[in-house]
């Protein structure tokens, strides 16, 4: 449904993990019609080229550990904006829903009377599965889903459910897990998943960057340590990520492959 963005009103439009091509027509609209666009750190320049020329395009970029603005900052930012009668695109990595802290922005939008609405975008776990040309489900294997965050501050545990968690039967997403592998490995095996349980780990999905590399559970945090740079990166455990029948698992470094692009 064609809506144009009216003035005063603000969108939080998913940008999808990096490949403009992977944005949704919609979003490419809103990001043309907008007047001002608050953009993440992970919203790739082909997807800000998008934009008319003269928008004002403002980077809120917050990377784990590099914050550049806090989250009331940016609530203020956008719902400001929005009173000054621009057109508001609030521009964020993959599905604005999925850790994305969306509500405080729409609450924030909401409690000053400005209209707010949401367009979806493909989130990094699809696209790393696409990447690794794998299912995020599989009939009978895995049945379940779950995205999970794996975003710890330092020195905190992680706040999870590891027996829920540690579903043999699911597929887990998580998303800021590189810095807590040995967390994750940990938590999952005593709450007994098998260590023998694959992973993949997909950095920077969807740009031309794009590394795979496939282990297992009980590798995961050398694994992470050593194959994984500075790039966003997702991390998939679970049946379904029995992607590379060709790689062995034995209890070695070289268990995991890089899996380049073709
Ligand atoms: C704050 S979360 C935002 C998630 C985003 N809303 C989404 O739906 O993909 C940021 C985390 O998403 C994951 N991520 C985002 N883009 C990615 C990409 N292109 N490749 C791999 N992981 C990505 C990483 O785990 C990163 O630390």
């Amino acid at each position: 449904m064609v809506d144009p963005i009216h003035p005063g009103e603000v969108w939080l439009v998913g940008a999808g993990p990096g490949d403009p091509e992977l944005l949704t027509r919609k979003a490419e609209r809103l990001i043309g019609e907008a007047s001002v666009v608050f953009y993440d750190a992970l919203v790739g320049p082909g997807v800000l080229d998008l934009a008319r020329p003269g928008t004002r395009l403002v980077h809120v970029g917050k990377r784990s550990g590099r914050h550049s603005k806090d989250q009331k900052t940016i609530d203020k930012l956008i719902v400001e904006a929005a009173l000054a009668g621009e057109r508001v695109v609030r521009l964020k990595g993959g599905d604005p829903s999925i850790f994305g802290r969306s509500t405080e922005e729409l609450t924030a939008c909401r409690a000053a009377g400005v209209p707010v609405h949401i367009c979806p975008g493909v989130t990094a776990a699809s696209a790393a599965a696409a990447g690794l040309g794998a299912s995020l489900t599989l009939r009978g294997l895995a049945r379940k889903l779950v995205f999970l965050t794996a975003h710890a501050q330092a020195g905190d545990k992680l706040d999870i459910d590891w027996q829920a968690a540690a579903d043999p039967q699911a597929t887990l997403a998580v998303y800021m897990g590189k810095s807590s592998a040995q967390m994750l490995t940990v938590g999952l095996i005593t709450a007994g998943l098998p260590g023998s349980t694959p992973v993949a780990m997909v950095e920077n999905a969807s740009l031309p960057d794009e590394r795979r590399f496939t282990t297992r559970l009980d590798l995961l945090p050398l694994a992470a340590r050593t194959a994984l740079g500075d790039g966003p990166a997702l991390l998939l455990i679970g049946e379904a990520m029995r992607v590379d029948e060709a790689v062995p698992a034995p209890l070695s470094y070289s268990a995991f492959s890089q899996r380049t692009m073709p």
